[in-house]
């Protein structure tokens, strides 16, 4: 286990390639919801040589119909943040994280094939039936797992249903940001040498699909990739093929985010980041505030039809609007996602800065 995991750890890195397609950074910028991961981000990453990912998240919360026809505006914005990502991406390849817990998910992963996307990745839930969805388009399937057992079952399912792989695995791991797979014992508890072990089996179990069918298929690892030596940790010392990024990119010119939300990740302290118990009945990870603290909450105005399991009646406050509050500079009575690392978040940069800082080589 250990002389295979050194010899993946080779001194030279390989160049991501997906699905035949060499890209010039081993990097994947992870989406973000509400609003926080738009054409703006993506297309900038994309520009860079890394892949740019859109978050379809209630994407069309700005939409005049959003309240009356939510699931009409966001496969319209969908389609205009994709056009207006390709027009500043240069070639760069662009695509949408959808997830698996949306209502009507198999619209949105057929909307985003059929829009041109070049990569989908689901998570927050497991994509069982993404490849249905998305038949008779070339665009490239990656699943989101946090897990052995997950990466196994989905390579199995895939396989067995569909007869296909993924084009690129996920490892989302504990120190992520918004809705974490992980209990939040876990999610607070599991060092980094302790989940190293898990990305290593998962390695080893996405490599084993791969060599049956002649398929490389690159794994990235997410959750807490914020430095250079983050990079190093997981492509040279656990021999990753590539990184998912989220809260580093938060922080830049180029964000779709308001000013107000990355002055929230600015200003927080270590001990500012918390994990909360979502609507979603998934723990999230997040920047402690009012809202936050909060016992109660306004009861919602109306559903927006986000979610695919959710009894507004039972459930504390609306994930969407409190997103939405977010997504749209309130900063105390709304729900700020972030990733562990959050605190580390110190000035204002370019994209271009935070890749040449990520990838000096
Ligand atoms: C503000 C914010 C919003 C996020 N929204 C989503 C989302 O809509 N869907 C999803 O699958 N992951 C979401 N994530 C998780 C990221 O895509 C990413 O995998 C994770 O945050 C990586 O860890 P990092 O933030 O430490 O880089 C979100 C993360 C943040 C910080």
């Amino acid at each position: 286990m250990e002389e295979k995991a050194c010899a993946r750890g080779a001194k030279e890195r390989r160049p991501l390639v997906l699905g035949g397609r060499p890209l010039r950074v081993p990097l994947i910028q992870g989406g973000m919801g509400v609003g926080i991961s738009l054409s703006g981000l993506a297309g900038a990453v994309a520009r860079e040589g890394g892949v740019g990912l859109i978050s379809t998240a209630q994407i069309g919360w700005r939409e005049p119909d959003f309240d009356t026809d939510p699931i009409g505006a966001n496969l319209r914005a969908l389609e205009a943040e994709l056009r207006k990502a390709r027009e500043t991406a240069q070639g760069g390849m662009v695509g949408f994280n959808i997830m698996v817990a949306t209502r009507r998910y198999g619209e949105y992963a057929r909307a985003a094939a059929m829009a041109g996307a070049d990569l989908i990745v689901s998570g927050a839930g497991l994509p069982v039936d993404l490849p249905k969805y998305t038949q008779g388009f070339p665009v490239l399937l990656a699943p989101i797992v946090s897990s052995q057992k997950a990466a196994e079952l989905i390579c199995r399912l895939w396989e067995r249903r569909y007869q296909r792989l993924p084009d690129l695995v996920v490892v989302e791991g504990p120190e992520a940001g918004g809705h974490l797979g992980f209990t939040r014992e876990e999610a607070e508890s599991l060092t980094r040498e302790e989940y190293g072990q898990e990305i290593r089996r998962i390695l080893d179990t996405v490599k084993a699909y791969g060599d049956r069918r002649q398929k490389e298929i690159p794994v990235a690892v997410a959750g807490g990739i914020y430095g250079r030596e983050d990079v190093a940790w997981a492509l040279d010392q656990l021999g990753a093929d590539a990184v998912q990024v989220a809260t580093r990119f938060v922080t830049t010119w180029e964000c779709d985010a308001p000013q107000a939300f990355k002055d929230a990740y600015l200003q927080a302290k270590k001990e500012d980041i918390v994990i909360t118990q979502s609507p979603v009945g998934m723990p999230g990870r997040a920047i402690a505030n009012r809202f936050l603290r909060q016992e109660a909450h306004p009861r919602p105005r109306r559903c927006h039809q986000c979610l695919e399991r959710c009894r507004p009646e039972a459930i504390p406050y609306c994930i969407t609007d409190a997103l939405v509050q977010a997504a749209s500079g309130e900063r105390e009575d709304a729900l700020i996602f972030c990733g562990a690392n959050a605190w580390r978040s110190r000035e204002m940069e370019t994209v271009r800065q935070v890749v040449a800082d990520l990838f000096p080589e």
